[in-house]
């Protein structure tokens, strides 16, 4: 009976002691740690995504590189290191927060030239601007899709320290429609939003939120394909002229950000949803601001009351509908990606459906 007793004492404690490791000492400190020591490849088996398993296992997931005690080993698991021999830069076509953005060619062994943008880190920096730099290559080298700008890699062993991406010949989405108002056909601009919607769907698939979508942030190639760039979280609003301090001291970019993001910080994919229906009012608008020359507070103030942005002129009804859904004040009630990328398709297989303008509906009722 004593040793029953004794086992029993023995299992008890085992349980106790299993269970106290499970709930108590694995805490969020905890979590954190040990999800820095694994590699991105265990992170990526075991599904851990910020504490939660994603919503598709199987489906490959981000890893958010600030989890990286050492931020150059995350540089270093998701971009390749260029041979900056390889790389010759032609000419400044841009300035960013951290130097010049350059265009240039890259030779890829084995492989033709191929044409690339190039980021450089300006000298005299100092570790927290390397480490932000190159956070955005750590980020864009998790990802592989065709409406996400792709990384060639990185030059981090010899100065200066470079970040090499796929070359966009029409340059960002806000400036080249500004440039060619009036010269797309409809399925041409619907064809655009497609391909922006398949980015953000594969983003968000991979757990990944932009916060910072707009026209501005999207590249275009030489075929019009659209990709979605700048990544970096709180780098990249540094960076955006648009981005302004709120009362709580976040800086966000008010026009494109959903009420709940910029009241309480409230970022998800459904953020990114609206900001989405914003870009779609940009490209039917030909690169015309968002509430024109509004104030931010004003702006705050308009979407509080209910005012939504009207339809731009010659907008088919369908996606001036499409863009009231993602303007949405209760998020979950906005479309997903998914559903955006399947509703454009259906309009690009049967444009007939974009004859109807809003200007047709709107003479109607007169
Ligand atoms: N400006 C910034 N990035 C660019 C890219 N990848 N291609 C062309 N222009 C750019």
């Amino acid at each position: 009976m004593d040793k029953v007793n004794s086992f029993s004492c023995s299992m008890w404690f085992f349980i106790t002691v299993f269970l106290v490791t499970e709930c108590v000492i694995v805490s969020p400190r905890c979590q954190w740690y040990i999800k820095s020591k694994m590699s991105s490849e265990e992170k990526r088996r075991t599904n851990y995504q910020s504490g939660h398993a994603l919503p598709f296992p199987g489906v490959k997931a981000y890893v958010d590189p600030d989890t990286y005690e050492d931020p150059t080993q995350a540089v270093h698991e998701f971009a390749k290191e260029i041979d900056p021999t390889r790389i010759r830069i032609e000419r400044v076509i841009g300035a960013g927060e951290f130097g010049e953005v350059c265009s240039g060619r890259l030779r890829i062994p084995g492989k033709r030239e191929i044409a690339v943008a190039i980021k450089t880190l300006k000298g005299g920096y100092v570790e927290r601007q390397r480490r932000d730099f190159l956070r955005e290559a750590s980020i864009m080298g998790q990802f592989d899709h065709p409406n996400i700008i792709r990384l060639e890699g990185v030059v981090t062993k010899s100065r200066p320290v470079m970040i090499v991406v796929e070359y966009m010949e029409n340059g960002s989405l806000d400036s080249f429609l500004r440039t060619h108002d009036g010269q797309f056909t409809g399925i041409q601009l619907v064809g655009m939003l497609r391909g922006i919607a398949s980015g953000m769907k594969y983003l968000s698939d991979m757990g990944y939120v932009h916060r910072d979508l707009a026209a501005r942030n999207i590249l275009v190639n030489s075929n019009l394909v659209c990709k979605v760039s700048d990544f970096g979280l709180s780098r990249v609003l540094e960076d955006d002229p648009e981005a302004a301090y709120t009362t709580t001291g976040g800086k966000i970019p008010i026009r494109w950000t959903a009420p709940e993001a910029i009241s309480y910080r409230k970022f998800s994919s459904a953020s990114d949803a609206w900001s989405y229906g914003i870009v779609m009012w940009e490209v039917m608008s030909y690169g015309e601001r968002p509430y024109w020359e509004m104030s931010n507070q004003d702006v705050i103030l308009s979407i509080e009351e209910g005012y939504r942005l009207p339809a731009p002129m010659g907008c088919p009804v369908v996606l001036h509908q499409l863009m009231l859904h993602c303007w949405q004040k209760e998020r979950s009630q906005r479309p997903k990606f998914t559903d955006v990328v399947s509703f454009l398709d259906k309009l690009i297989r049967n444009p007939s459906s974009l004859l109807a303008l809003v200007e047709d509906i709107q003479g109607e009722s007169f």
